[in-house]
């Protein structure tokens, strides 16, 4: 898609559909102008209910006496809540990508109480992401959606620059949930973790910042033993991949992500239902790949690092078995009473080995328990932190991006759970809180970090009719740093 800005009269606009927000029963100032061309009809389509007042109705319809062809009706509401505008600017995006128009312009510009770079960056972001298709496996895919040019109208009082930073920032964020959603739905013979591996490092030198890829040598030679004794059970090779973006100053932010390519279980077999979801267990990894490919497109002022431990957990001969007791790479002894709890195993050494990198706060994002699922269903991260102020940005950015999201508790009763009689800690801790014992088995190799957990397993993909992956919580990650930039 191409994206243009410009000084822009709704008359003279010369575009297949004008997009026209209305307020409630008010047309916005660029539909008011238009429809005095139109004999009034757009106004009276509003009041007669043609166009619905629910906020995020749309109505397309046909002008004259114009340059443009259509315009499409895009009910904001009269409400002006942040949540109720970002979903009718959704709708106004789906319509309009399926409203068989090839180029559209927009009119968000000088509407009461909406804050037009903020409206103008959640479009675009919506724009780029309802257009996300994953048929590459197809022998006949669908045909592509018409809309190819896009112009974003200007009002009189508008700064050009800060409208060009909400444009790049909308598309910035809807590129990188895409790439997330894009190696999430890949199935896991095809995404690897050298895959994984080879798509970082593509993206990294597209966007100039450096990636490493330690394969099983390197990451025994760290001393990543319980990591490796997860991948050990499958002949597809790991990998520890190593970014590191440099944009500002000061101590990086590091984000870490969990990138099982596929999760049966391993000895621990899980139940055939669904285990074709579990080339999902990458969605962290992706997560954090998305987010620095924003990052770097954005040219953000901030340093990021990013740790993706991945391999997959399968059952073999040379698989981890139920009591098995593996040294981490931080000197601590785990048993291993579920090979299904592996993520932690892999999470573990990953945390051990980002300190190195100096961080400012370390990020973990993982799809790491059902019990998250349980607690939390499809709709809601959940997210867990040793430092409150860390947490408190988190969810201000979650608030901000709408990427949902809750903070669970880490009390330090349920450390009780993962007690065992024969090492350090146990890998599980029985079935009571499951999303939180999974979380305190991390916090015992965070103790010297700023450090925040996302328990994406019920967030990072859709199940049934919509299957796929959501590319959460990439819009959240990018706020959240956009915001340090800002700050320093
Ligand atoms: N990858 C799974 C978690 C998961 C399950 C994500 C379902 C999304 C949907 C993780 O590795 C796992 O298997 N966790 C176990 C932990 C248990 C053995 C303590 C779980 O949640 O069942
Ligand atoms: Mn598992
Ligand atoms: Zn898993």
């Amino acid at each position: 898609m191409e994206f243009t800005i410009k000084q822009l009269a709704p008359l003279e606009a010369a575009a297949d559909c004008l997009l026209l927000p209305v307020l409630g029963d008010k047309l916005s100032s660029a539909a008011a102008e238009l429809d005095g061309a139109q004999g009034g009809l757009l106004g009276r389509l509003v009041a007669e209910g043609d166009l619905a007042a629910k906020a995020g109705s749309t109505l397309l319809v046909p002008l004259a006496g114009a340059a443009a062809k259509k315009a499409l009706l895009v009910q904001l509401g009269k409400e002006h809540k942040a949540k109720t505008l970002r979903d009718a600017l959704r709708a106004g995006a789906k319509a309009l990508l399926t409203s068989n128009c090839a180029s559209a312009a927009v009119f968000l510009s000088g509407l009461k109480k909406v804050d037009f770079e903020a409206a103008l960056a959640e479009f675009t972001q919506a724009l780029v992401t309802e257009d996300y298709r994953f048929d590459r496996f197809k022998s006949k895919p669908e045909p592509a959606g018409k809309l190819t040019r896009f112009t974003v109208a200007l009002g009189k009082k508008d700064e050009q620059g800060k409208v060009e930073a909400a444009l790049a920032r909308g598309l910035a964020v809807g590129h990188g949930v895409n790439f997330a959603r894009d190696l999430g739905n890949l199935p896991g013979n095809i995404c690897t973790p050298e895959y994984l591996a080879d798509m970082a490092g593509a993206m990294a030198q597209e966007f100039g910042f450096k990636c490493q890829a330690l394969d099983e040598k390197e990451i025994a030679a760290l001393g990543m033993t319980s990591f490796l004794s997860v991948a050990k059970g499958s002949d597809v090779p790991p990998r520890l991949i190593v970014l590191d973006y440099q944009g500002g100053k000061g101590k990086p932010v590091a984000l870490v992500g969990k990138g099982l390519t596929f999760d049966s279980g391993g000895i621990s077999l899980k139940p055939g239902e669904g285990m074709d979801e579990m080339k999902y267990d990458m969605c962290g990894a992706a997560a954090v790949l998305g987010t620095f490919r924003a990052v770097a497109e954005l040219g953000l002022a901030v340093n990021l690092v990013g740790v993706i431990p991945s391999c997959e957990n399968m059952p073999s001969g040379r698989a981890n078995k139920p009591g098995d007791i593996v040294k981490a790479m931080d000197g601590q002894t785990i048993e291993i009473l579920n090979t299904d709890a592996e993520g932690r195993l892999i999470l573990c050494d990953a945390l051990t080995y980002v300190a190195r990198h100096e961080p400012e706060v370390v990020i973990d994002l993982a799809t790491l328990t059902g019990a998250c699922v349980i607690a939390l269903g499809h709709v809601t991260n959940g997210l867990f932190a040793n430092d409150d102020d860390l947490a408190d940005d988190l969810l201000a950015a979650a608030d901000k991006s709408g990427d949902l999201t809750w903070r669970m508790p880490l009390f330090e009763e349920y450390q009780e759970q993962l007690k065992t009689n024969f090492a350090d800690l146990a890998n599980i801790g029985g079935r009571p809180a499951g999303a939180i014992t999974a979380a305190c088995f991390l916090s015992r190799f965070t103790e010297k970090l700023r450090w925040a957990h996302f328990d994406i397993a019920g967030t990072a993909w859709k199940s049934g009719a919509a299957k796929g992956a959501t590319g959460r919580p990439v819009p959240l990650l990018i706020e959240f740093l956009a915001k340090r930039a800002k700050k320093k």
